[in-house]
């Protein structure tokens, strides 16, 4: 059903929306781009003029990004844990994870406990018999090696539940949602200090492997992220005229709506996405790349509306499918494509939620690539929303209703039960 926004205070045309997915998304994308042109001009400026402002603003970024790289310089930010948790890291470090909207964090737990975990996760599923069970890929977002998974359907080992409560994890993710504008207007969108504990799957490559890896490609949503009305206020100044004011790290308005179902769908607000190696991970070792650019989404989003996309298109983007980054519609964004520095076990690796990113192909994979996906994922209404959820298939054992029904730990006993949990376990889950 379409509605048009009742709370249309600064005298432009309001836009349609759809709470979930129109019966006729053609016409639907019709209109709400008629609909944005309209407001967009209402404001004084064009569609063209709104996005060669942030055009601009990112060819920019992708110049420096490519001459950094022709000077050998690392284009990821680093930081030492250690620095992180004495509250010392320097302000230089700091505005590169501004302008880069990504970050490695060195040690963020030590080695040897990296390494534990790498063999306390093979033990956990060897045990529990887990290959002899596999029944395949259940989703065809990611691609399968051999008769093994890549990716493993497993959220509730004691190794990963150890690491998502852990105080080391909790001071790097208080640290990165700092980087975000938590609160405005009065607001408070989310709290920095306490994470929801989302449960994500694990990567195990082995050595040999051959991947064909993952194209660029967005995390956050798909044409739900025109249509629905919490996600055009998040985008309020791309649609409005005040495009120099849009701010990637401003999360007004992210923190309370939904999105439209679908197996690519994370029901959470990430301020980061994020994952924790469990094994050394050579650059080329067919690793995480991202478009380090957290403005590069104005253009993605304002990009369907130029005049060369067709009026019910939205540049490839469809419903229950990543969002994909493309030669034909966003080509001035790829030259800035950079891999993540060789990685330690214990390493951590961020990604601001909005950013483009895509996993390298591998042939003949030299060592292993291992990682927990542990993201940022502040409390806030969203994610107490989704906490429920998490709570219930924590205690089952079962699948979080984010990913697919599969279900392997129902019934493996050594699973993390509620007795495992620490005081931030507790408060992440919503249990205290
Ligand atoms: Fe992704």
């Amino acid at each position: 059903m379409t509605k048009t926004s009742a709370l249309n205070t600064d005298g432009l045309p309001p836009l349609p929306h759809w709470d979930s997915v129109p019966d006729d998304l053609p016409s639907a994308i019709r209109a709400v781009k008629a609909a944005l042109r309209a407001r967009i001009a209402a404001s004084g400026r064009s569609v063209e003029e709104v996005f060669a402002v942030i055009e601009r603003r990112v060819r920019d970024r992708v110049e420096e990004i490519v001459a950094a790289k022709r000077r050998g310089e690392p284009i990821w930010p680093e930081v030492d844990y250690a620095d992180i948790a004495a509250g010392t890291v320097a302000p230089a470090v700091l505005s590169q994870l501004h302008r880069r909207g990504c970050l490695v964090v060195r040690g963020n737990f030590p080695r040897e406990q990296a390494l534990a975990w790498d063999q306390g996760i093979v033990d956990y599923i060897e045990g529990n018999q887990f290959f002899e069970n596999y029944r395949g890929l259940a989703d065809d977002f990611f691609d399968s090696v051999g008769s093994k998974p890549e990716i493993y359907p497993i959220y509730w080992s004691p190794p990963q539940l150890q690491a998502r409560q852990s105080d080391r994890m909790a001071r790097v993710q208080a640290f990165l949602n700092d980087q975000w504008i938590s609160e405005s207007d009065g607001v408070r969108w989310f709290d920095p200090d306490r994470d929801s504990l989302y449960p994500d799957r694990i990567r195990r490559r082995p050595p040999g492997a051959d991947s064909k890896g993952l194209g660029p490609h967005l995390d956050p949503g798909t044409v739900d992220l025109w249509l629905i009305q919490g996600y055009q206020q998040v985008f309020r100044h791309l649609f409005d005229g005040t495009v120099e004011r849009y701010d990637p790290w401003d999360a007004a308005h992210r923190t309370t709506g939904s999105q439209y179902a679908g197996s690519t769908m994370c029901s959470a607000f990430r301020t980061f996405q994020g994952w924790t190696a469990l094994c050394d991970m050579a650059h080329d070792q067919g690793v995480l790349h991202t478009v380090p650019i957290p403005e590069a989404m104005g253009y993605l989003m304002l990009r369907p509306l130029l005049a060369d996309v067709p009026p019910d298109g939205m540049c490839g983007v469809r419903v229950n499918q990543a969002f994909p980054v493309t030669r034909e519609w966003h080509e001035p964004l790829l030259p800035a494509l950079s891999g993540v520095p060789d990685i330690q076990a214990g390493d951590t690796v961020w990604w601001h939620c909005d950013m483009i990113h895509s996993v390298a192909p591998v042939t003949d994979q030299q060592g292993w690539g291992n990682v927990m996906y542990i993201p940022a994922a502040p409390w806030c209404p969203r994610n107490e929303r989704y906490a429920e959820q998490v709570r219930a298939a924590f205690l089952a054992g079962t699948s979080p209703s984010d990913f697919p029904a599969e279900h392997y730990e129902r019934d493996w006993d050594n699973r993390a039960r509620v007795t495992d949990l620490n005081a931030t376990g507790r408060r992440g889950l919503g249990l205290d």
